[in-house]
């Protein structure tokens, strides 16, 4: 039998449930801090991201699903939103003289060994802001990331990891004496390290390897390369976020997988899920739209792994209902489905928040009603000739021990109205 491709995953009906309730609960976040949402293609040139993600990163090393085109054009499966992103507002002229608010939500892909938490196809809802500079987008980002958890009832499980990078020259800087620390100490580092050395020191800070932490241990600190400027950006965040009462720590060692971010970098953090513990991540990429032919300006933003997120609530919220259906309309002979179709109609436009199902397939009573047991719905209506002659179908409680009642329109709406779902 043909099986899904590794790390590509099959949401079925019960789990599908939880992404739909998490990602609505983002979106309606989402929408109260005013963001709009930008729509984006999956594919997107090759270019954007080698130019945009940085050619040295893990992503464009050895990450992407990369094909050519039937014209021979490279094309690459998005990795990431923010590079489409800027790609289309650039494109389309919104980032000339204005700002904007937006966030996307939908699969990024990337050749990546899976395991919990991580997939080769994953989804992501993020939010970028354009052509605000100061610190306060900066908090808002972080107090939008803290509302989604509330929201969620997620807060507890997530902290708050902050650093800045500096301005591009205090980075650069902070690279080349690291480099120049580690080149001489590069064979007691561990091979992806080594590796790193030219392409993407920075990320040697990430190493979970003892031995290349304990070279690290003397190694030059980025805090005592950071610029003037970036100092007083980072203290002004860290006292918006005390004064918001949003907690956070620094972590000097981050430093993120992508090359665009520049000064604030952050991540919401987990132990609850293992080794992949970043359910959502960002910062300030003030240089990525020149890089990518538009005019300076400055940006910040933020991405969640809805998946991990997903997994998150499943702690928090063990069991989420598991019912297809809340009623379920027996036919009870074929002459009667224009009438039961209607009926079921009626009830949906009285109660929106009700899922209906119509039986199909005919079939006896009996069996009709196991259907509805297995459905788990909380009510079946029956409806056939008697029902249609008298304008009344009949509402069985399935899980209740309650008189089945032969109702009008208007008293069965009211009925399930005050069951409830
Ligand atoms: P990122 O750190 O590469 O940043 O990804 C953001 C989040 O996506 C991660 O924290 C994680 O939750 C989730 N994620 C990443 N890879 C996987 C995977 N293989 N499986 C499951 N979840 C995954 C970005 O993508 C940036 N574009 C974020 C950003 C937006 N920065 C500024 N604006």
């Amino acid at each position: 039998m043909l099986q899904s491709i590794r790390g590509m995953r099959d949401v079925l009906p019960v789990e599908a449930r939880r992404f739909r309730l998490v990602e609505d609960t983002l979106r309606a976040v989402l929408r109260g801090y005013a963001y709009e949402e930008l729509q984006l293609p999956l594919l997107e040139p090759t270019e954007l991201f080698a130019r945009g993600v940085g050619e040295g990163t893990d992503i464009v090393e050895k990450e992407m699903y990369t094909l050519a085109d039937r014209d021979g054009e490279s094309i690459t499966l998005r990795p990431e939103g923010t590079a489409g992103c800027v790609r289309a507002l650039l494109q389309h002229g919104l980032l000339f003289n204005q700002t904007q608010r937006v966030y996307y939500a939908g699969p990024m892909f990337r050749y990546e060994r899976p395991q919990k938490g991580r997939y080769r196809q994953f989804q992501q809802v993020g939010a970028e802001a354009f052509g605000l500079a100061g610190p306060d987008v900066d908090v808002e980002l972080m107090a939008l990331g803290r509302a989604c958890w509330r929201a969620l009832g997620v807060e507890p499980l997530l902290r708050l990891e902050i650093n800045t990078l500096g301005a591009p020259a205090a980075r650069a800087a902070y690279r080349a004496a690291l480099v120049d620390y580690l080149t001489p100490r590069q064979g007691e580092l561990d091979p992806d390290s080594r590796r790193r050395l030219d392409r993407n020191p920075l990320r040697i800070l990430d190493s979970k390897d003892p031995a290349t932490q304990a070279i690290l241990a003397d190694a030059p600190r980025l805090p005592d390369f950071i610029d003037d400027e970036s100092a007083v950006h980072f203290e002004t965040l860290q006292s918006a976020l005390t004064a918001l009462d949003i907690p956070f720590v620094v972590n000097p060692r981050l430093v993120r997988g992508l090359d665009y971010y520049t000064q604030t970098v952050f991540e919401w953090v987990t132990d609850a899920l293992g080794s992949q513990g970043a359910v959502c991540a960002g910062g300030r990429y003030d240089g990525l739209i020149e890089e990518l032919g538009g005019r300076p300006t400055p940006a910040a933003g933020f991405a969640i792994g809805l998946d991990r997120l997903v997994l998150l609530h499943e702690q928090v919220v063990p069991v989420l209902e598991a019912a297809a259906a809340d009623v379920y309309v027996c036919v009870l002979d074929s002459e009667s489905l224009g009438w039961a179709f209607a009926i079921a109609d009626k009830l949906r436009q009285a109660l929106p928040t009700f899922r209906i199902r119509v039986h199909a397939g005919g079939g006896k009573l009996k069996n009709q009603l196991k259907r509805a047991d297995q459905s788990g719905a909380r009510f079946a209506l029956l409806v056939g000739a008697d029902e249609m002659a008298a304008g009344a179908p009949s509402l069985k409680y399935l899980r209740e021990d309650r008189e089945q009642q032969s109702l009008d329109l208007p008293a069965l709406v009211q009925a399930l109205a005050a069951a409830g779902v």
